[in-house]
């Protein structure tokens, strides 16, 4: 019998599809965690942090998470709140659509909105969490962006899966950098069954991975990518190059792989393949794989619509 005890079980295993109807040079697959029971990556490091947090007792039965989120962590961490019983608030900043907010309250979270400010000011959605975690008893505030469970939570399932579902012949692994979670665990993994194995960052364009501290960091449209900041998650050592991809260039490969290859995606996961396509032209004898962070469901207000892409001036 293959019958699972929990949606919980039926994280990860997301399957590798080949692209080979974007007609472009190379060699390249996806890792599509669209497939994931919530649609995202992030079910795989909500699940992981809270298993380390109850291990380590900081999460009780009957506990509260609380996590300054908008987006697939905060459904990640929904579906472990469901299952396990625990109170899930997530804090999002009013700027975030309402298809967001209601997608969480689907899944029973509570969703307490601030007013869009930056990180460090008193009212911004990161402090309120912190603020909420403190006043509650028995809350937890995960913290994806220090939290180690997270880059491991790939090294056990996202890098074997890839290492096991090419049978060891993956060449390159490209991935967005967020969290950097994804990209160096798995990588981690990668180079401890083959050093050589090259790891490819994708950053849209403002973001301190490719701009650095100093550079030019401003404000970009693709969601749940890049930063303003180095989150202790990521291992910038792990990763042998960025590659820098701007809005218009993650948008258009966003809107070609749902028509092409009939993989709905977010901007992030355009932006992704938009790199690994870069990749696969350089070195076309390599077998490069790409992972595709989430569904498109989440966006059909932004990059699926085309008043929006007017309105923000893409054309795409
Ligand atoms: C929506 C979204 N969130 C997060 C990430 C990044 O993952 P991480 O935070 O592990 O770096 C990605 C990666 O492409 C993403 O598209």
């Amino acid at each position: 019998m293959t019958i699972h005890d929990s949606i919980l079980e039926t994280i990860g295993n997301t399957p590798l599809v080949r692209l080979s109807r974007l007609h472009a040079p190379g060699n390249l697959v996806a890792k599509l965690e669209s497939t994931n029971p919530g649609g995202s990556v992030k079910e795989r490091i909500a699940v992981a942090m809270i298993d380390q947090a109850e291990a380590d007792g900081l999460l009780k039965p009957g506990g509260t998470i609380v996590e300054p989120t908008s987006g697939n962590t905060g459904v990640g961490l929904a579906l472990v709140g469901a299952v396990r019983g625990y109170r899930v608030i997530c804090t999002v900043p009013d700027k975030v659509s309402k298809e967001k907010q209601d997608l969480l309250r689907a899944y029973g979270v509570e969703v307490v909105e601030t007013p869009t400010t930056g990180p460090d000011h008193p009212d911004s959605y990161y402090a309120a969490a912190s603020r909420l975690a403190e006043e509650i008893d028995g809350a937890f505030q995960p913290n994806q962006y220090f939290n180690m469970s997270n880059p491991k939570a790939h090294f056990q399932s996202t890098g074997p899966e890839i290492w096991q579902q090419t049978d060891g012949a993956v060449d390159v692994y490209v991935a967005g950098v967020g969290t950097g979670g994804t990209i160096s665990g798995a990588a981690r993994y990668l180079k401890m069954q083959r050093p050589d194995i090259e790891i490819v960052g994708a950053d849209p364009e403002g973001s301190i991975y490719t701009q650095g501290p100093h550079g030019d960091l401003h404000q970009y449209f693709v969601e749940g990518v890049g930063e303003d900041f180095y989150p202790e998650t990521v291992d910038l050592d792990i990763i042998d190059r960025f590659i820098e991809v701007n809005d218009h260039e993650s948008f258009a490969m966003c809107r070609r792989l749902a028509r092409e290859e009939g993989v709905l995606t977010g901007g992030s996961g355009g932006m992704a393949v938009q790199a690994a396509l870069q990749v696969a032209a350089e070195e076309t004898d390599k077998l490069v794989v790409v992972l595709v962070p989430d569904s498109g469901r989440g966006y059909l207000s932004k990059v699926f619509n085309d008043e929006w892409l007017e309105e923000h001036g893409f054309d795409v």
